[in-house]
């Protein structure tokens, strides 16, 4: 009944790469870049607080739910669940959870990547700048800051670019999803996770050292009651989701790879605080550079691309710091796409009994051509509002029209199926065999699976849709 790992399926090789793959799913530009906009387009530290909050309560349960569907099953997501489903005795077009997320994980690829593409331009930039500037120089050395904050819109306005880099980005990762679990996904975060790490332990040390490291703490973890209105927890929500990679099948298709013996609910602690941590470290590795520069943390998407660059312009050693920063971004971007690509290509895989280059080849051309909407929605194709006649998405070209369907529709509805099918429908002894909990923390679990999950996630997804409902 219960598949036998160590066969020959392709896995990974041991719990440490367990770790650090699902580690690389979890942190990336969800950390980098959106948690820190968030958090400063909502005020700071309600924002951190209540997010800290959501990670434990619903994301945590959560991402034990996904991981352990996928043990179980030890195959792609959708088959996963319906394994678990008919060894319930239950139906097995349950597994409609997770076809949703597949779906959801190949809407995200093909924007993550536009954005991924969007890192690559500022390293060449960067790089240039250095061989421009030389090391001990600031970034963009006499040049007005507003030279800086005109990289990105003149990205945006460069289609050709646009469009050259999404393909360039979205290339990397299919070489690395193509050649496996074990010797291309797995290699790409047992070298590039450190690699990270090192990094932006480094920046944020150094930071802490040049920059306005206690404005940032305390703009950061000083917790003001009535910051906390109703857009700033669902904004909340959606980021805990987006950052520990839930709702669309990416966790439930890693955990299809771990071997029998390692400890889910202990590993998916490990997995949610250490992206946690770095989320927060993100915070205290940008305010403190954009604080001493004197500037705003309210740039929103901005932030990362047009606040935090004229920031390094006055600190010293700026243009090898900003280069060595975007080449740490684009690490943990990658571990995350690969484990974006990685969800549709599993089942496919299985779909069409595909070989594996095969079946990631006809992933990454869909997702590539769905991700030129998006780059051209920024220029060219900027009028092309397919679904504007729908509240939801009016006004909204192509880019923000993936991202809102997918983090506001596709994560909430697969999160909600996911906590319901394990607390409800999935067989206790078949539950209890797999997540590592006992006693106390068991029923706590379960609780929240069963509660606290489905009902939060109902109203996120209803408020989601109708903003209106908050009257703000
Ligand atoms: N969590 C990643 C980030 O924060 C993005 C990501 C990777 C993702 N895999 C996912 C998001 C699966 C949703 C689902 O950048």
């Amino acid at each position: 009944m219960v598949a036998a790992s160590g066969s020959s399926r392709d896995g990974w090789s041991s719990r440490s790469a367990f770790i650090l793959a699902a580690v690389g799913s979890a942190v990336g530009l969800g950390n980098m870049w959106r948690f820190p906009a968030e958090a400063g387009a909502n005020g700071g530290g309600a924002f951190v607080l209540f997010y800290i909050f959501c990670v434990l309560l619903i994301g945590l349960p959560i991402l034990l739910s996904e991981t352990l569907i996928g043990r179980y099953g030890q195959a792609s997501a959708p088959e996963s669940v319906r394994k678990v489903a008919e060894d319930s005795g239950k139906s097995k077009h349950w597994d409609i959870l997770a076809s949703f997320g597949v779906l959801g994980a190949f809407l995200v690829l093909s924007f993550y990547c536009v954005v991924g593409g969007w890192v690559l331009y500022y390293i060449g930039v960067f790089a240039q700048d250095l061989l421009a500037t030389g090391i001990t120089g600031g970034a963009f050395e006499g040049r007005p800051s507003g030279d800086i904050e005109a990289l990105l819109p003149d990205l945006f306005g460069n289609a050709g670019l646009m469009v050259g880099l999404h393909v360039l980005f979205i290339a990397i990762t299919f070489y690395f999803v193509a050649r496996g679990v074990s010797s291309g996904i797995e290699w790409v975060a047992t070298w590039l996770m450190p690699a990270f790490f090192a990094l932006f332990l480094a920046i944020t040390i150094y930071g802490a050292f040049t920059g306005a490291f206690s404005e940032a703490v305390s703009y950061l973890f000083t917790f003001d009651a009535s910051k906390l209105t109703g857009a700033v927890m669902l904004a909340a929500v959606g980021q805990a989701f987006f950052s520990l990679s839930l709702g669309v099948a990416g966790m439930m298709t890693y955990g299809a790879y771990v071997g029998r013996n390692v400890n889910l609910a202990g590993t998916s602690g490990i997995i949610a605080g250490a992206d946690t941590a770095v989320a927060l470290l993100a915070g205290l590795c940008i305010f403190p550079i954009v604080f001493a520069a004197g500037l705003e943390p309210n740039g929103g998407p901005g932030l990362m691309f047009q606040t935090l660059p004229i920031g390094f312009q006055s600190m010293p050693v700026g243009s090898l710091v900003g280069l060595l920063f975007f080449v740490m971004v684009f690490f943990a971007a990658l571990t995350s796409s690969v484990s974006l690509m990685e969800a549709p290509t599993a089942w496919l895989k299985g779909k069409a009994n595909l070989a594996r280059p095969a079946a990631t080849l006809i992933v990454t051309i869909a997702a590539l051509l769905l991700g030129i909407l998006a780059a051209l929605s920024f220029n060219t194709m900027a009028d092309f509002q397919p679904f504007g006649f729908i509240p939801l998405f009016e006004g909204q070209g192509m880019f923000d029209v993936l991202d809102t369907v997918t983090s506001k529709i596709l994560m909430p509805i697969g999160a909600i199926l996911t906590a319901l099918f394990v607390g409800w429908i999935a067989e206790r002894r078949l539950i209890d065999a797999e997540n590592g909990l006992t006693g106390g923390l068991e029923k706590f679990w379960l609780f929240l699976v069963r509660w606290l999950c489905p009902l939060a996630l109902i109203i996120i997804l209803i408020v989601g849709i109708f903003p209106s409902i908050l009257g703000e």
